[in-house]
Formats: structure tokens, C-alpha cells, sequence
């Protein structure tokens, strides 16, 4: 089955291989020398330029995890921008862990805009956090960084947390330009890797504020886990599987490995441009297909994700387009919680391919009219 649900997606054999290998321990020399194979790319993928002062690590659990984690080295004073289902569960997340929450509440398929953020900081502040998922994996829409770090320069005090789940490798993310002092993300959407670890990065003003906290977690206290990260002493035993898995994909990105044959000979930060720009032609030719067909976007063009395409089914049964979809051995997302029924999502992240991506919509096209509600 070819799997473009919105992760976990696929992941290449190469990528599976490094799983199965004689396992190490995780004191030893063997698994100190991963962790630095890790780290330099990994700084590219959050878009860290050579003399950033901010620090990246790899955690032991799924990204809900450091969406929790994160929280705790910040004071309580949170604003949650909410524009879907996973900004709605980092908004519970600070509920729970006892947080004076604000939400900022736009309806699904909105981005915040500049300056919607900056009024409710001026309005509603001061606030230590705001929280903000970049790619809403349930509708598809891309908050652009930009207006969002200009917007948060109204307030200097307050901490810009991001969820980059399914951004981060899809997109730029740029923490030192836009300003961002803790940005997560799992690594089963665009960095095309079995489900299981997160992987971080922190500024300094994030990781000073937070050693000075009273921080009430062991497994996810933040600074515990980076610093164990930083020290080559992961706090816990890690899924040295997995971390496997993320040094192999890492460097065959940043050597240009996964590129498409236009891109051959690009390394390094260029390989990273030209892995965005193979997600913005995926994202491209997925809308130009729906709106052949009569199907718009669930988001406005301009905020659709490069790496999922969430697309409103009118008129579509969306239940027997994902069967008839899967009797040809591909397989697609169904609309996310409120919107199930009502659109359906094409995960083109990862190291899905162009051509792939043509395969898909072939055999969209030829069962879409089996799968139209009758009048
Ligand atoms: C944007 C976003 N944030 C957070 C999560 C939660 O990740 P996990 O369930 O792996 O902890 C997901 C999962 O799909 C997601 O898409």
C-alpha cells in the first residue's frame, strides 16, 4: 500500500535497514558518535545558521510529549493560538498543567494574522508564552512564520513556541529569523521516519528562563532531556533504533540523496531549499487537480500546507474514494475530527515522490465519478 495520509507516512527501505542492525549500548562510544552525527544536520533542518546560540536535541517519546515538556520551562501567563485540532490540544495541555490560558480562537482553515497577534498580546497580555501549531495537520493550513515573528516583537517579554510537526523538512522554519525559542517536531510526517522520537530546539533565553523553574516533570522536563542530549547522556535509554533512523535520514538529505534527478549535486542548506521546493510543486499540482475537478482546498490557496493538501469534498462520498482508492493499493487521509466526511487530505511529505504523486491522481481520477453522491 502507498500511504499519503498525513503521517505517518512513508519511509524509505533504507531508512527501515538501519533499524534492524546489531543493537549498542546506549553509554557507549558507539552511541556518542550518533548523537554527533545527528546534530549538525538537524541544526539545518530548524534553519540555524553557523553562529546560532540556540540548541537542538532528540527526546524519547512522540511529539505530544514536548508539546507538555516545553511548557514547563515557561511561566503560567499562556496564549494559545487555536485554528485546529492539534493548537486545540497544546491549549489543553496548558490547561491541565495548571497554565492561565488564553485562546485565540480563529475558525478552522485560518491562519493568524499579524495583526490579529499583536492586537491580542497589546489587549489580553502581558503573556511568558504563546503556542502555535505552524502546519495544522487537521486542516492544512500553513501559518507563515513572518507576520507572526513581527507580531511578536510588539511583545519582547513573551516566548514564541512552535509545533512544527508536519512542517519541519516540508518547509523552511527559520527559528533564528523568525524569532522562535522552542519549536518541536515528530519525525513520522515530512522527515519521512518511523513514529517514536521528537526531535527539538531551544534558544537561549528559553533554556536560561527555564533552568531558573521550578519544573515539575522527570521523563519531560526539557532541560533535563536537552542537556542530556548536549552532555551525549540521554536521561533515559533512547530508541537508539530510531536514532538511527534520523542520522541515515538527516545526512542522505542534507547530502541531496533524496532528491529528484533536477536537484542532483545539491548539499548541504541548498538540499534542504530544494527538498521545500519539491513540496511546493507536490502542493501545486494536488490543488491544480482538485480545482480541475470541481474541489477547492479547505484552506485558502495561500495558507495550503506544502506537505498536506486538504481538500473539500463536495459532492464526494469521502469514505468510498479512500476504498476504491485502497483496492489499487494507495491509500488517503479522511477529513480530521469535525471536517471527517467533509474533506479528505493527501499527505506530499516525506520522500514521496513527483512522479508518485502523478500515480496517485491517475487513479484518483479514474474512480472519482464511481464516487460521487448521487442527487
Ligand atoms: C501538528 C501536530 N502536532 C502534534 C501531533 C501529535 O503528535 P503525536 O501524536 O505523535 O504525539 C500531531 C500528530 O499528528 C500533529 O500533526
Amino acid at each position: 500500500m502507498k500511504i499519503w495520509i498525513p503521517g505517518p507516512t512513508y519511509v524509505r527501505t533504507e531508512i527501515l535497514a538501519e533499524q534492524v542492525l546489531p543493537m549498542i549500548g546506549h553509554r557507549s562510544k558507539a552511541m556518542v558518535e550518533l548523537l554527533e552525527r545527528i546534530d549538525p544536520p538537524l541544526r539545518l533542518a530548524f534553519g540555524l545558521g553557523a553562529g546560532s546560540t540556540a540548541t537542538v536535541a532528540v527526546c524519547n517519546h512522540s511529539a505530544t510529549g514536548m508539546m507538555e515538556g516545553s511548557l514547563y520551562g515557561v511561566g503560567a501567563r499562556v496564549l494559545s493560538v487555536v485554528n485546529g485540532s492539534f493548537s486545540k490540544r497544546w491549549a489543553d495541555i496548558a490547561k491541565v498543567l495548571g497554565k492561565d490560558v488564553t485562546v485565540l480562537e480563529l475558525a478552522w482553515g485560518q491562519a493568524v494574522t499579524e495583526a490579529q497577534l499583536a492586537e491580542t498580546l497589546k489587549s489580553k497580555g502581558p503573556f511568558d508564552a504563546v503556542t502555535l501549531v505552524v502546519c495544522e495537520t487537521s486542516t492544512g493550513v500553513l501559518t507563515p512564520l513572518a507576520p507572526v515573528a513581527r507580531a511578536m516583537k510588539t511583545s519582547p517579554s513573551t516566548q514564541l513556541f512552535v509545533d512544527v510537526v508536519s512542517a519541519i523538512a516540508g518547509a523552511p522554519i527559520d527559528c533564528d529569523a523568525n524569532g522562535i525559542d522552542f519549536a518541536l517536531a515528530g519525525v513520522n510526517k515530512a522527515l519521512a521516519l518511523p513514529p517514536g522520537i521528537t526531535v527539538v530546539c531551544a534558544s537561549k533565553r528559553y533554556m536560561e528562563g527555564a533552568r531558573a523553574k521550578k519544573r515539575a516533570s522527570w521523563y519531560l522536563d526539557p532541560v533535563r532531556t536537552i542537556d542530556g542530549h548536549v552532555e551525549r547522556k540521554t536521561p533515559a535509554t533512547p530508541v537508539v533504533t530510531l536514532y538511527r533512523a534520523l542520522a541515515r535520514q538527516l545526512a542522505d538529505i542534507t547530502s541531496g540523496a533524496t532528491l529528484p534527478a533536477r536537484d542532483k549535486g545539491k548539499t548541504g542548506a541548498a538540499a534542504w531549499t530544494a527538498r521545500f521546493d519539491k513540496h511546493e510543486r507536490m502542493r501545486a499540482r494536488t490543488l491544480q487537480w482538485g480545482i480541475g475537478h470541481g474541489l477547492d482546498p479547505f484552506p485558502a490557496e495561500a495558507l495550503s500546507s506544502p506537505t498536506i493538501s486538504c481538500i473539500k469534498a463536495d459532492g464526494i462520498d469521502v469514505a468510498a474514494l479512500i476504498d476504491a482508492l485502497k483496492k489499487r493499493g494507495e491509500e488517503i487521509g479522511n477529513g480530521y475530527d469535525k471536517l471527517k466526511g467533509l474533506t479528505f487530505r493527501i499527505g506530499h511529505m516525506g520522500d514521496h515522490s513527483e512522479e508518485g504523486l502523478d500515480e496517485l491522481l491517475f487513479h484518483m481520477d479514474e474512480v472519482l465519478d464511481s464516487v460521487r453522491v448521487k442527487a
